[in-house]
């Protein structure tokens, strides 16, 4: 017999039953959903909404159907709905009527806001500390590698010299502004939503502070009919999370890039690596692949999320429900990915001779070339112009920029001297770049210090 089944006397269909139901996704809720109905317990019992021997005997019920579900022993039923309902009646089952005052000043709206929210607030703590292993192995990466000299690319056309350890600092950049998003979407969602009830609060006099504090949240929502209302924290998240996956996409891509024979700048380890069943030659990026299609989950529970409450007033909607499915599988799915990353990260080989070869070819020091003309008393825009001329003569000959004669220079600008080979070796063009940001070795190492100390700092919170 269904919970509700007061006011009516005739059956659910069972297609209503399956179409309703939420118990076969949201039972992963089940240790929020006690540890809230526990919290709440012990309000009713202190508030003298109940006695507080029926308070400690509903704790005492729910601690044991806790114990009871981690050893497997118990089975959830689809009559009951979703887990607030499968709990509450086992409960009830087991301790009889006292079961039956845990509901007192609740709803199961306000029940699933308040689940819902510390559920994710401990994923969030997962996700951010598996993107700072990650944070922790670039920054490896980078140590390694402040030599390696590679072509930057604009338009994937190759634009000056860089190296592998600066690459490797720009994904961390964008990695550690995910982490403060993550962190940002916590803040906000630290808010203690029970006590909106259905959706006007409640008659009884309850104590929400108290419940909050021990639930671990800073403070209490505000307003009963946005406590049920909004999934906006889910939403952020959500948003927060496409970014992240946007970035391990991207990064994906170049490493599917770089293991190319076009590229060949990166060795995959095998352990992260696919042969093909037809291509005896063949060794596959299969793993960057996939986390790049991730991706797409991840923004299609975005996009779910985002329509699912776009036309809803206020204040709870059963389209709500469908919040958890999509929330879940963006969760699960960054969890797989970030360590998959992380490991594919680690155990890969960057190959700097390949690097510093591709960085010889592609005029990567046509800047440079200029700069020094400038260095030696040109306008710059002069300098661009005679250098861009020496590039469409190299061009023309099959030639480098550092493989011509003096004579040849010299017939663009009488500025050049011996010293111009020195200037525009691609280690020098590197090294030049030593302002804050840039590819010196002295700049990469600042910023290899700076996300360490954020990781840090960040472990420690
Ligand atoms: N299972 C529901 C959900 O996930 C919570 C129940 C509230 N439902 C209701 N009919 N008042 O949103």
């Amino acid at each position: 017999m269904k919970l509700w089944s007061g006011r009516f006397s005739g059956d659910t269909d069972s297609l209503t039953d399956a179409l309703n139901a939420s118990i076969s996704f949201d039972a992963r809720l089940y240790k929020e959903d006690i540890h809230g109905s526990v919290a709440h317990a012990d309000m009713l019992g202190a508030c003298g909404i109940i006695e507080r021997s029926e308070a400690d005997a509903i704790i005492e019920g729910l601690e044991g159907i806790l114990a009871d579900i981690e050893a497997g022993t118990i089975s959830f039923s689809e009559e009951n709905e979703d887990i607030h309902m499968n709990i509450e009646t086992l409960l009830t089952e087991r301790i009889g009527d006292a079961g039956k005052r845990l509901h007192t000043a609740r709803s199961r709206n306000d029940q699933v806001a308040l689940d819902l929210r510390m559920y994710l607030k401990s994923e969030i703590k997962d996700i951010r500390s598996c993107l700072l292993r990650l944070l922790e192995v670039l920054c490896e990466k980078a140590d390694a590698s402040l030599e390696y000299v590679m072509p930057a690319y604009t338009h994937l056309q190759r634009a000056q010299p860089t190296t592998f350890g600066h690459y490797m600092m720009a994904y961390a950049n964008m990695l550690r502004r995910d982490v403060t998003r993550l962190d940002d979407c916590l803040e906000r969602m630290d808010e203690m939503p029970l006590g909106s009830g259905a959706c006007t609060g409640t008659t009884y006099p309850i104590d929400r502070r108290r419940v909050a504090k021990a639930l671990g949240f800073s403070r209490i929502t505000e307003n009963s009919l946005d406590g049920v209302s909004d999934r906006d924290y889910v939403i952020e998240l959500l948003s927060s999370l496409s970014i992240l996956m946007m970035h391990l996409s991207r990064f994906s891509e170049e490493i599917v890039l770089w293991c190319s024979w076009e590229f060949r700048f990166m060795e995959l380890s095998d352990a992260f690596s696919t042969g093909s069943s037809i291509m005896p030659q063949k060794k596959n990026p299969d793993i960057a692949e996939l986390l790049r299609a991730k991706t797409g989950r991840v923004y299609g529970s975005l996009v779910t999320l985002l329509t699912v409450m776009k036309g809803l007033p206020l204040a709870y909607n059963k389209d709500m429900q469908e919040d958890k499915e999509a929330v879940f599988d963006a969760v699960d799915t960054v969890k797989l990915c970030l360590p998959v990353f992380t490991q594919m990260l680690r155990t890969a080989a960057p190959l700097s001779q390949n690097m510093r070869a591709a960085a010889q070819k592609g005029f990567l020091n046509a800047t440079d070339c200029a700069d020094y003309l400038v260095r030696k008393g040109l306008p710059f825009r002069d300098a661009y112009t005679a250098v861009g001329k020496l590039v469409a003569y190299c061009v023309n000959t099959g030639k480098t920029l550092e493989e011509l004669s003096a004579d040849e220079l010299k017939s663009a600008s009488p500025l050049f001297e011996d010293d111009i080979y020195e200037a525009i070796s691609p280690e020098h063009c590197v090294e030049a770049r030593f302002t804050e940001g840039g590819p010196s070795i002295s700049s990469v190492l600042a910023q290899i210090a700076s996300i360490k100390k954020f990781i840090e700092t960040a472990d420690a919170e």
